[in-house]
């Protein structure tokens, strides 16, 4: 697991987290994840995995600053989210989740790595291309809210020698970046 600098902390998401992560979902999303879903998620769902970003300052509570999940499908690591509290963004925090599920991918020796996310996200997008993400495809109408496209991304793990340095050096940056921001 990637270490952020302090007061940031990576761990498992708990089923404590779920009221901060629900305010998250109606702040982020158009169609927010019910809190039964997660609960799913969290409890019962064997393929899932999901991560907690927090800040944990000296006689504080503990802060949920954002979260990101996956499914382990064989060889294959499907994100299922990313998100990070609105009043949060800009200082590295998404990256920082996603370079972690891409440590966890490596961890379980992962082949590929995939994702849908809708076609006006261009946030996200860039957030996956600036980690060298293809853009695969396209699922038509597959946000049934608005009938929006899915714009489908992966990137190959197993076959391309050179990913595992260019995260590293990617790492290093973020650190850096952690570091100086605003925490
Ligand atoms: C997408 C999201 C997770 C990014 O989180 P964040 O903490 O703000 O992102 P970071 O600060 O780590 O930015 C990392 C990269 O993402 C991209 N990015 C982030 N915000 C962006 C924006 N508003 N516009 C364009 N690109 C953006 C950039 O490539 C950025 O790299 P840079 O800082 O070198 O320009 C966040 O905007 C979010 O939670 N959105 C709502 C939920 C969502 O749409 N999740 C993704 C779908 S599952």
């Amino acid at each position: 697991m990637f270490l952020p600098p302090n007061p940031l902390h990576l761990r498992s998401l708990r089923l404590s987290d779920l009221p901060a992560v629900i305010t998250i979902e109606q702040n982020s999303f158009p169609t927010p994840t019910k809190e039964k879903s997660y609960r799913y998620e969290l409890s019962e769902n064997l393929l899932a995995h999901y991560q907690a970003a927090t800040i944990r300052r000296a006689n504080q509570e503990e802060q949920l600053l954002g979260y990101a999940g996956y499914w382990l499908i064989a060889d294959e690591v499907h994100i299922s989210i990313i998100a990070v509290d609105p009043q949060w963004r800009g200082r590295g925090l998404g990256e920082l989740l996603l370079q972690n599920i891409l440590n966890l991918a490596y961890e379980h020796a992962a082949a590929l790595v995939t994702l849908e996310v809708r076609e006006s996200n261009q946030a996200a997008q860039d957030l996956y291309l600036k980690y060298t993400f293809e853009i695969v495809g396209k699922r038509r109408h597959y946000y049934r809210d608005i009938g929006e496209d899915a714009i489908l991304m992966t990137i190959k793990l197993q076959s391309n020698h050179l990913y595992r340095h260019f995260l590293d050096q990617k790492q290093k940056q973020l650190h850096a970046r952690l570091s100086s921001a605003p925490f």
